[in-house]
């Protein structure tokens, strides 16, 4: 099945350049009108380049963390094209610093783009999206949220915060089909300039992700899924919690816990948790089959 965005508006924040610049053109050329958001870099290029070759396009200079700007700028798009379908959340900028050496200014600035910036084009959007009954929104996570980067403590939280967004948003959005994935790209841009080798470089394109991100965005697209994608490859991340022992109450100690430590960390049989709730419901229902009532 072909993928195709044909009638539907699509804003991708950061699209400037980068991957965001790679996302929208991905997304007008099979169809999309699209907002092409950027307050640092030209957004003029990457307009003119979607409008010249037959697709749809418009520019904002919006800072993604200015809500009032966020609300503005969609506000503007929806009475201009009447819908948005697609949000690609993907504006970002580095401060990176040892965390003995981070300043909180530059803390808090990491927060306020990454993570706020994506809460406010979310928020801004999220009327629209449940009033048509449809939408897809990609976050722009990162291995350094999941996984973790030396420097990069204020980047890691802001990009592992997207996590509990995502997973709250696709619990919320699930009966207005909203559904929320989320991105961890590798590539080479101005974000990583000087860090990869040539050689790297040359197979970590912006345009070898994108389809990644159209898949996430497509009317086909699943829900709540980490896409892990870079130089072509792509993977996905699954959270899983393993199974789990109940530990009766003499050997309910952090000694007895110590003991029992690699049974607790035994990766077979571990589950994918649907929800908080589901996650009260496997530990009582362990304990409740362990002691037989
Ligand atoms: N390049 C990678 O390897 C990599 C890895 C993991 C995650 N990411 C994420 O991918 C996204 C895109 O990064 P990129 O590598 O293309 O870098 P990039 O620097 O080329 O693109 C980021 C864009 O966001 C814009 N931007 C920054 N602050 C903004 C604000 N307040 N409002 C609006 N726009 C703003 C910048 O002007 C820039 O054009 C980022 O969220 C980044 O954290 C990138």
């Amino acid at each position: 099945l072909e993928v195709r965005f044909d009638g539907q508006v699509a804003i991708v924040t950061g699209a400037g350049g980068g991957l965001g610049r790679s996302h929208a053109i991905g997304l007008a050329a099979r169809g999309a009108k699209v907002l092409v958001v950027d307050v640092g870099a030209d957004v003029d290029e990457v307009v003119d380049g979607i409008n010249a070759s037959g697709g749809e396009a418009l520019g904002s200079s919006t800072d993604v963390t200015d809500f009032g700007a966020v609300h503005t700028a969609v506000d503007a798009v929806f009475r201009h094209w009447g819908r948005v379908d697609v949000l690609v959340n993907n504006a970002g900028i580095l401060r990176d610093k040892s965390f003995a050496k981070m300043d909180m200014a530059d803390f808090q600035k990491v927060m306020d783009v990454h993570l706020m910036g994506s809460v406010h084009f979310t928020k801004a959007v999220w009327g629209i999206m449940r009033q048509q009954n449809y939408g897809r929104i990609v976050m722009t996570s990162s291995s350094s949220g999941l996984y973790g980067n030396y420097g990069q403590s204020n980047y890691g939280s802001a990009k592992a915060a997207m996590l509990g967004l995502m997973n709250t948003l696709h619990l919320e959005g699930e009966k207005y089909d909203i559904r929320v994935n989320m991105l961890m790209p590798t590539a080479a841009t101005n974000m990583t300039r000087g860090l990869l080798t040539p050689a790297d470089e040359q197979l970590l394109t912006p345009e070898s992700i994108t389809p990644g991100v159209l898949f996430l965005a497509s009317p086909e697209a699943p829900s709540r899924v980490i896409l892990s994608a870079g130089a072509g490859s792509f993977a996905r991340v699954i959270v899983l919690e393993t199974a789990g022992i109940y530990l009766p109450e003499s050997q309910r100690t952090p000694e007895g816990i110590a003991e029992a430590f690699h049974k607790i960390s035994d990766p077979t049989s571990a589950v994918s948790v649907a929800t908080a709730f589901a996650q009260i419901e496997k530990l009582v229902t362990l304990t409740r089959t362990s002691i037989g009532r």
